[in-house]
C-alpha cells in the first residue's frame, strides 16, 4: 500500500496554528505544500490529502477542496460532515479509514497527511508512515495547536533531492524544509 507522508510547518515552539488558522503568512512556504503534495510520478493518478474536519474548516474557500488532490476529511460525523462538503471530497471515520480508502484506489499513488495535531500523532504511529516533512520557522508565535513531538530515534534527519537545504527567508522569517524519515517504517 501507499505509504504515509506526513507535512507540516511549525514555528520554534512547535506551534501549527491558532484560532482555526496559520500564525504566519508565507507564500512561498505553501507554494512547496502544494508542489509537495500534488507531484506525481504517474502522470494518471493522483495524491491524497488526509486531514482532520477542523483543518478542511481552515482552507480558504478559493482553495478549497485541494485542487488536482483527493481530499480526504476525518470526523467522528461522517453523515453530517459529508452532506456538507462539496462531491469528490472523501469523509471517513478515522485515519484506519482513509489508509483503507487509499489502498483500494490504485489510482491514489502517494497519501499525505496534511494536519492537524491528532492527525499528525495518530499517523506518526502507523506502521506506514515513512516520513516527516517538516517546514521549520526559525521563530517563535502565539499558537494554540502544536505538532506532536517527533521521537528522533525512529525519525532521522535525511537530505532528499528537490527539497532545498539552504535556509529559506520570507519577509522577517527564516526556515528550512526538513525531512526525516522513519527507520521502521513497514512499506514495500
Ligand atoms: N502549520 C501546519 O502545517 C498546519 C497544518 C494543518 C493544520 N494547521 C492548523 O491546525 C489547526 C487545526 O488543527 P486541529 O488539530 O485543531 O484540528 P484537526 O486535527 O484538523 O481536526 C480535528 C477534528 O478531526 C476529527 N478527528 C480527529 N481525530 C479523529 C479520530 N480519531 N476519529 C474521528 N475524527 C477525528 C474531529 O472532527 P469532528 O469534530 O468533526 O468529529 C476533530 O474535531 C488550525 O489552526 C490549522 O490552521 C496547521
Amino acid at each position: 500500500m501507499a505509504e504515509l507522508k506526513l507535512i507540516a510547518a511549525a514555528c520554534q515552539n512547535m506551534g501549527i496554528g491558532v484560532n482555526g488558522t496559520l500564525p504566519w503568512k508565507l507564500k512561498k512556504e505553501m507554494a512547496y505544500f502544494t508542489t509537495m503534495t500534488t507531484k506525481v510520478v504517474d502522470p494518471s493518478k493522483k495524491n491524497a490529502v488526509i486531514m482532520g474536519r477542523r483543518t478542511w474548516e481552515c482552507i480558504p474557500a478559493k482553495f478549497s477542496p485541494l485542487s488536482n488532490r483527493v481530499n480526504i476529511v476525518i470526523t467522528h460525523n461522517v453523515d453530517e460532515v459529508k452532506s456538507k462538503v462539496p462531491e469528490g471530497v472523501v469523509v471517513t471515520a478515522g485515519l484506519d479509514d482513509a489508509v483503507k480508502y487509499i489502498e483500494s484506489h490504485r489510482n491514489i499513488e502517494s497519501a499525505w497527511v496534511i494536519g492537524g495535531a491528532s492527525i499528525y500523532k495518530a499517523a506518526m504511529g502507523h506502521p506506514k508512515c515513512s516520513k516527516i516533512y517538516l517546514t521549520e520557522i526559525q521563530k517563535a508565535f502565539v499558537c494554540d495547536t502544536f505538532f506532536p513531538d517527533i521521537d528522533k530515534l525512529r525519525f532521522q534527519s535525511i537530505k532528499e533531492d528537490g527539497v532545498p537545504q539552504e535556509e529559506q527567508v520570507e519577509g522577517d522569517i527564516s526556515y528550512y524544509f526538513r525531512v526525516y524519515q522513519n527507520k521502521n517504517a513497514d512499506i514495500v
